[in-house]
């Protein structure tokens, strides 16, 4: 019994347990957000949502905030002030475009600052968003293949372009790189079996029937691409699934 007394003893020294002192005031910059994350909860798809974030230089230094960015462009950050003395604070704006999302999506926003601690900060906001808006939906089914906000990332680059490089300028981002999956499914599939092959190519032409963020690619359901263009990705497909 002793013994053990003395090991724990001897263990809250070593880890500093009984002299803990209150956490030294911060040296340098240093970021601090009022939440890291939101939950917006339940929301309709096709509308604008905003969060806003609160970030405070608690250090002692001059905080420099480099940017604040999100993959997707229909997640739109703005940053009012990028230095911060000690103390000061400022917003960060969030503007959400729920179009074509459906159930549970995160979006993030990368937040850069000359705080050595924590160079990189990621704001992470949730929301289970509900197609209720059938009629809206269908309208807005394409908007990334139509909308002028939205076409600059998820179209434009692919215009002109076949297999592999259209695959990445058109795909890559829902899909992944190398088709291994993103916010799509993975499409590496046994291509030398017709059906396989055909389906790739009904969904890639016409779209998902089940989730609006996979909309129809090809001229005839109203994308940018012709019959030529969707053989080649299916066939590039193929190409990959070989190795
Ligand atoms: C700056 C380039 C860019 C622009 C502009 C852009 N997107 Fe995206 N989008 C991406 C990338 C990259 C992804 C891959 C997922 C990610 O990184 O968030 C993506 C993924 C998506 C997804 C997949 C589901 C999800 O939310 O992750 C949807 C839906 C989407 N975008 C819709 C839109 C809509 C609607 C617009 C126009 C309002 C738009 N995007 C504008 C680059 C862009
Ligand atoms: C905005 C994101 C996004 C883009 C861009 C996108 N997809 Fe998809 N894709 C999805 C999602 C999400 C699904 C899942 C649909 C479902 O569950 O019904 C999907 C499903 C598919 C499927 C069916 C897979 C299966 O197992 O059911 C194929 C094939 C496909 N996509 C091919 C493509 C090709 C080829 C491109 C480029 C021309 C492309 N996608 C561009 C999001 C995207």
């Amino acid at each position: 019994m002793k013994r053990l007394t003395v090991f724990i003893i001897s263990l809250c020294f070593l880890s500093g347990c009984a002299f803990k002192s209150p956490p030294a005031p911060a040296n340098g910059p240093r970021i601090t957000f009022n939440h890291e994350e939101f939950d917006f909860g339940h929301v309709d798809e096709g509308i604008e949502l905003e969060h806003v974030f609160t970030v405070t230089n608690t250090g002692t230094e001059t905080l420099q905030i480099e940017k604040a960015h999100s993959t997707c462009g229909c997640t739109v950050p703005t940053l009012p002030k990028s230095k911060l003395e000690p103390g000061e604070s400022t917003t960060i704006t969030v503007k959400l475009d729920t179009a074509m999302k459906q159930d549970q999506v995160t979006k993030t926003v990368d937040v850069d600052s000359d705080d050595p601690d924590r160079p990189k900060v990621i704001l992470s906001m949730y929301m289970d968003v509900a197609n209720r808006h059938k009629a809206l939906a269908e309208r807005d089914k394409a908007k990334i293949l139509s909308d002028a906000k939205c076409i600059g990332c998820h179209v434009s680059q692919g215009v002109g372009l076949f297999g592999e490089e259209l695959y990445k300028a058109d795909c890559g981002m829902c899909h992944g790189e190398d088709a291994q999956g993103k916010v799509g499914p993975c499409l590496i599939r046994d291509y030398n079996d017709p059906a396989v092959r055909k389906y790739i190519w009904e969904v890639t032409a016409n779209g998902s029937k089940h989730r609006i963020t996979m909309p129809g690619f090809i001229e005839s359901a109203g994308g940018p691409l012709a019959k030529e263009q969707v053989d080649s990705i299916v066939d590039y497909l193929a190409k990959l699934s070989k190795k």
